[in-house]
């Protein structure tokens, strides 16, 4: 069985303060677009009962393949399920370490590929809290439709109003920066505050860099100039919204019109470029 895992991009992102735990509160918007990595999940009677085999095409994922969390996902299943021998190919399109969360879309979605072709009938609060075990991204995974989302990312709520981004299209572009989180956090002052997400909704995109920010913006176009000069040029190709999309260090602009999302695209080198609300595969 093949799978899509989606990427996401944070409309906003809202660092609030610290918890007890270390973790940082947070707020944002996730919206899941039309970008994929391919992910396959057969079950392989070549292979040993609990085990898989995994295998993966395209770009280079770097580190152990014993750390990479479609290996983690199988790995806490079988722990607690009596699993055929699998074999899993990930074929990787989605740029590693830049805050589009490809690693945690691949995660999640290996924990549901594995539920459904092992008919383990996992309900979506399972699939949620193992998610949340596999990282703070993961959850969003479960459902991938628009959600706002806050805690350290484990609470997840589908949009309950609609984002004005039909025939919006979208340009995703990376100037080849790695960001660790770690980097990211550091120096980042968080700034509590209370923000009515509802207002997407009602505001034309002109607007929204005053209802929304992300707040790991200004320090990595402090220390990595290349993604301030790519939102600049990306705003001036014409888009109508320009952010950075997680901790970096990915960017994207949303235009009002296909065909200068499509010359942006051209012009910065994106990755990506379609409707800014993929369809449901
Ligand atoms: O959960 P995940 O592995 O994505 O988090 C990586 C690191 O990012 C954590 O160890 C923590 O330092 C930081 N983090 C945070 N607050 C969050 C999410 C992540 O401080 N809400």
């Amino acid at each position: 069985m093949v799978f899509f895992p989606p990427a996401k991009l944070n409309l906003g992102l809202h660092v609030l303060g610290k918890r007890d735990d270390g973790f940082h509160r947070l707020e944002s918007l996730f919206l899941p677009i039309g970008w994929n990595d391919m992910l396959e999940v057969v079950v392989a009677p070549d292979v040993p009962r609990g085990e898989a085999q995994f295998t993966w095409t395209g770009l280079d994922i770097p580190g152990d393949s014993a750390d990479n969390l479609v290996t983690r996902a199988h790995a806490m299943l079988a722990e607690k399920h009596d699993l055929p021998g699998l074999s899993i190919h990930l074929h990787k399109v989605l740029p590693m370490g830049g805050g589009v969360g490809g690693g945690s879309a691949d995660g999640t979605y290996t924990l549901r590929a594995i539920d459904e072709v092992c008919d383990l009938g996992l309900s979506t609060q399972e699939l949620m809290e193992l998610a949340a075990q596999l990282g703070s991204d993961c959850p969003f995974f479960v459902q991938d439709s628009p959600a706002l989302v806050s805690g350290r990312g484990e609470v997840v709520t589908p949009l309950e109003f609609e984002l004005p981004l039909k025939d919006v299209w979208v340009v995703v572009a990376n100037p080849g920066i790695h960001i660790g989180t770690a980097e990211a956090f550091s120096g980042l002052v968080p700034r509590d505050r209370t923000t009515d997400w509802t207002r997407l909704a009602r505001e034309p995109l002109h607007a929204w860099k005053d209802i929304v920010q992300n707040d790991f913006e200004p320090g990595a176009c402090e220390r990595h100039p290349e993604v301030a000069a790519l939102l600049t040029q990306v705003e001036e190709a014409g888009a109508t919204y320009v952010q950075m999309t997680g901790s970096g260090s990915t960017v994207f602009g949303l235009f009002m019109k296909e065909g200068a999302a499509r010359r942006a695209a051209q012009l910065v080198g994106a990755g990506h470029c379609g409707p800014a609300l993929r369809t449901q595969r």
